[in-house]
């Protein structure tokens, strides 16, 4: 069904190696097919949301956390996010276990999930590769950690399940 009203969607991601990048770019593209009005953009480019309705946020994960202009970015816009539908998406494993099972959020994020009250958070796989710079990168490398652990058809089917929730809403508005 197509949205009768206009419903303004932002994915916003930090992404310090690119990989949620593309996972940002792909949940807009399948949104977009939904006929969602959508927009992505890195977090260090949106100064305001308040133009959106929706916030899909979501970034790689290091050592256990969001980098630090994901948990500013949630700061900084946290009133707003109060009042928006928002959800969440980590990424990071580096093997197959995020589309073999449910990987529940970092406790970090599920505190900034359970704060803003959000609808959803899901785990992806992510992506290391050989020139992935730094101590932590060589020593995963050696571990035989390099590869790309995203599906695209998890990652899909997860913007397909939030465009429809999200036509649900403006349709009954
Ligand atoms: C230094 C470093 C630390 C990482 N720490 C974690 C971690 O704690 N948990 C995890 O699931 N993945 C971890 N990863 C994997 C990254 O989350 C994965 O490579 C992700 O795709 C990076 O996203 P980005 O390319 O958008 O920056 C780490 C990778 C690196 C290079």
């Amino acid at each position: 069904m197509t949205p009768t009203k206009s419903q303004r969607t932002l994915v916003a991601y930090s992404s310090k190696n690119g990989s949620t990048a593309e996972i940002a770019r792909l949940i807009g593209e399948t949104l977009h097919e939904q006929h969602i009005d959508v927009e992505v953009a890195p977090v260090s480019d949106v100064p305001s949301i308040a133009a959106y309705d929706t916030v899909i946020l979501g970034a790689g994960l290091y050592a256990g956390h969001w980098p630090g202009e994901a948990i500013r970015f949630v700061r900084h816009h946290r009133q707003a996010l109060t009042e928006q539908e928002v959800w969440l998406f980590s990424s990071g494993p580096l093997d197959g276990s995020a589309t073999e099972r449910t990987i529940p959020a970092v406790p970090s994020v599920a505190r900034i999930a359970a704060k803003l009250d959000a609808h959803g958070h899901v785990t992806f796989g992510g992506r290391l590769t050989d020139g992935t710079r730094g101590f932590i990168a060589r020593r995963l490398r050696k571990q035989g950690k390099v590869g790309d652990f995203r599906d695209r058809e998890q990652i899909r089917a997860w913007a397909r399940d939030i465009a429809s929730e999200l036509t649900t809403v403006i349709t009954q508005a």
